[in-house]
């Protein structure tokens, strides 16, 4: 089994497993701090063939392997990387890379309206996190930003196309779990856009898991658009007696009112059960579930409260490196 190291934490993992994958590992296994695992905006895995689109899982790879330990001359995406005996890879150990990511970040918000106040998935928006872990605090960019009118994706879900960062997980996951994808992106380039042949689109039973995976506010949940910021409601595990779905679920209440359901995410924020329509849009009473008690967040986010505590130490401890990189580049260039 190929052995890698990753920011230091070392493991070893099956053959053909990514940098990600193995960065993942380690934190679950309790080896390695969550902060460590590379951001994720485009890979899912259980969507086959994601990855690979928003290149904020770039990490530095140090060491290529034992037999070839040249450094990668490049930042490589860690979704699609696998690893190779003997590997060092670095994430937050790099200020270099930290700023090519910062510059991702940039380029992900360039078309990103600051439309956080209003949107719905706001607390639980990788973007957001993402920008706040990774970005910088200003934009450079001065043009008119690209703008699309909102579109009803069938009468449960609103398709905001101005938050999209096209990471193509919603399109893979009508391929891959509904019947017919009838959605997909249309062409390229800045004019790139999710769209379908509408109506028929979303006429399916698992249809609904495509707001769970998308990572920003474009893909929300008609039913609960605007009832209330998530911060305020109380996400229960729940589950009940399903013959299409396994029926397991969260429950976000308010008092005894269910705001909204959806499938139960994991610590890196992807989906641990598809879910199906009925489960999510028809069951809206409380006697229709079985509450199990509170879901613990473990994914970092606003909803998982005095989370960005812990990060303001994590970016201190990243500037402080910068700062000693540029003093030692300072010193470099006077001795030359
Ligand atoms: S709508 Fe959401 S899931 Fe689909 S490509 Fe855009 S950001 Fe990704
Ligand atoms: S998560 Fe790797 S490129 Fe998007």
């Amino acid at each position: 089994m190929p052995k890698v190291t990753i920011d230091g934490f070392s493991i070893d993992v099956p053959e053909g497993t990514t940098i990600l994958q193995a960065s993942r590992i380690l934190a679950t296994e309790g080896k390695m701090p969550d902060a460590h695992v590379p951001p994720a905006m485009c890979y899912y895995t259980k969507l086959k063939t994601s990855g690979g689109y928003c290149r904020t899982c770039i990490v530095k790879v140090s060491k290529g392997s034992e037999k070839d330990p040249r450094p990668m001359p490049k930042p490589v995406p860690s979704c699609r990387q696998t690893v190779m005996d003997g590997m060092e890879v670095q994430n937050l150990t790099a200020p270099d890379l930290l700023e090519a990511r910062a510059g991702v970040v940039e380029f992900l918000l360039i078309n990103h309206p600051l439309d956080c106040p209003i949107c719905d998935q706001a607390g639980e928006c990788h973007l957001q996190d993402l920008s706040y872990e990774n970005g910088n605090a200003g934009t450079r960019y001065e043009f008119a930003r690209r703008t699309f009118d909102m579109i009803d994706i069938g009468d449960k879900i609103k398709l905001h196309m101005n938050r999209c960062i096209l990471c193509y997980r919603c399109v893979k996951t009508a391929e891959q779990i509904t019947d017919g994808r009838v959605h997909g992106v249309i062409s390229r380039g800045d004019h790139a856009e999710i769209s379908t042949y509408i109506e028929q689109a979303i006429d399916n039973d698992f249809s609904g898991n495509v707001i769970d995976v998308c990572p920003v506010g474009a893909l929300t949940d008609r039913t609960f658009r605007f009832k209330s910021r998530v911060w305020f409601t109380k996400p229960m595990d729940a589950h009940r007696k399903c013959d299409k779905c396994c029926g397991k679920t969260a429950v976000w209440l308010s008092g005894n009112d269910v705001l909204r359901v959806t499938a139960r995410k994991d610590k890196f924020g992807e989906v641990e059960d598809w879910i199906c329509n009925e489960c999510r849009y028809d069951k809206k009473q409380i006697g229709d579930w079985t509450i199990e008690g509170p879901r613990k967040i473990e994914r970092h986010s606003v909803i998982s409260q005095n989370h960005y505590e812990s990060l303001r130490q994590l970016k201190v401890d990243i500037s402080n490196q910068k700062k000693l990189l540029e003093v030692a580049h300072v010193a470099d260039i006077k001795q030359n």
